[in-house]
């Protein structure tokens, strides 16, 4: 059988968990997985969500983004050091005033973020390129298209993936390599409990205090009720890079939730950034009961797909 050898970071949870157990589950059986985390001691969710798979079409890995060796040595322990599909998904968030952020905590999120991708490409990248064929994914976010407000150094590492990619996949192209950013807007995952928790821990006493109040009463405030509304699974992110990758000619760029295109839409459509600019500083500051009136109407709509939704399966 000639199944695709496909190596996703990040698996101990999120996006990366449900990455791992879709492709690894396959109906067809197209792939054999290579799920890595950093720290094998969580591999028990893992273990437990991929099932008879585990064994079969799933092999969990250590990689830690962040260590060359570790990288290297996941690399080699592959037959023929062979990978076709390479899912970068392991990151970090980071929320607050950039006064109340050390510069290390900020090289953390890059490390991982940015340069973590970069390590993976100087190891995998030239394997791809004798072979003359693979798949590079990333999983960005739409927050590497847009900036949004106290998410300055994580989208910033989300930029650079994404300037970093578009410099890149000219000269992959002539390898016959495809590579894809996948753009999720909310997910809801370990990541939002995970930053919020920090978020809500931060020492805001280098902030002055108009700033320490537009990030706990308005950004804060705002955080969870905006996943609650827009937010979308991790399964349903594999789901849309299970699409992706059995694609003949993958897209570079592909937005996974369709509530978030109007607001990357004025971005293309306006070369001087006032208008998306503009628009969110009138829906943050101007216009936010009309906000809030649209994320409980997209609640209340959602709840109510979701009941039908299953009323039908009940039937
Ligand atoms: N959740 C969202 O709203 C959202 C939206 C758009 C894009 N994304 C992106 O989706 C990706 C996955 O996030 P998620 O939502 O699934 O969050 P998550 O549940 O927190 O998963 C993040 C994964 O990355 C791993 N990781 C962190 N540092 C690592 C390192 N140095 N080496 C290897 N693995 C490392 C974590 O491992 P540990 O368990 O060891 O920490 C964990 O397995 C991230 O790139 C994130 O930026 C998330």
């Amino acid at each position: 059988m000639n199944q695709k050898v496909v190596l996703i970071t990040g698996c101990s949870s999120g996006i990366g968990l449900a990455l791992a157990v879709r492709f690894a589950n396959d109906e067809k059986k197209r792939f054999m997985v290579y799920a890595t985390m950093r720290n094998l001691s969580k591999s028990k969710a893992l273990v437990e969500a991929a099932g008879r798979s585990l064994g079969r079409t799933l092999e969990i890995k250590q990689l830690d983004v962040c260590d060359e060796n570790s990288i290297k040595a996941c690399v080699d322990s592959l037959p023929e050091r062979r990978v076709d599909i390479l899912i970068s998904n392991a990151g970090l968030g980071l929320i607050g005033p950039i006064e109340c952020q050390s510069i290390e905590q900020m090289k953390v999120v890059m490390d991982t973020n940015f340069f973590g991708f970069v390590r993976l490409l100087k190891e995998i990248l030239p394997d791809m390129k004798r072979r003359k064929r693979g798949h590079i994914v990333v999983i960005s976010s739409v927050m590497g298209i847009q900036g949004m407000l106290f998410n300055d150094i994580y989208s910033a590492s989300k930029f650079a993936v994404e300037g970093f990619c578009e410099s890149l996949v000219v000269q992959s192209m002539r390898f016959k390599i495809n590579i894809t950013l996948i753009e999720p807007g909310p997910v809801i995952t370990e990541f939002e409990h995970k930053v919020y928790g920090e978020g809500l821990k931060t020492d805001l006493s280098k902030a002055d205090k108009d700033t320490a109040d537009m990030f706990t009463n308005i950004y804060l405030k705002n955080y969870r009720e905006i996943f609650e509304s827009v937010g979308q699974t991790a399964e349903d992110i594999a789901e849309h890079t299970l699409m992706i990758v059995t694609m003949d000619n993958p897209p570079f760029r592909h937005q996974t939730n369709m509530l978030y295109t109007p607001m990357t839409t004025l971005k293309y459509a306006d070369p001087s950034g006032d208008l998306s600019i503009d628009e969110f500083y009138k829906m943050v500051f101007e216009h936010d009961k009309v906000f809030h009136a649209s994320l409980n109407f997209l609640k209340l709509l959602r709840w109510r797909s979701r009941k039908s939704f299953s009323l039908e399966k009940s039937k």
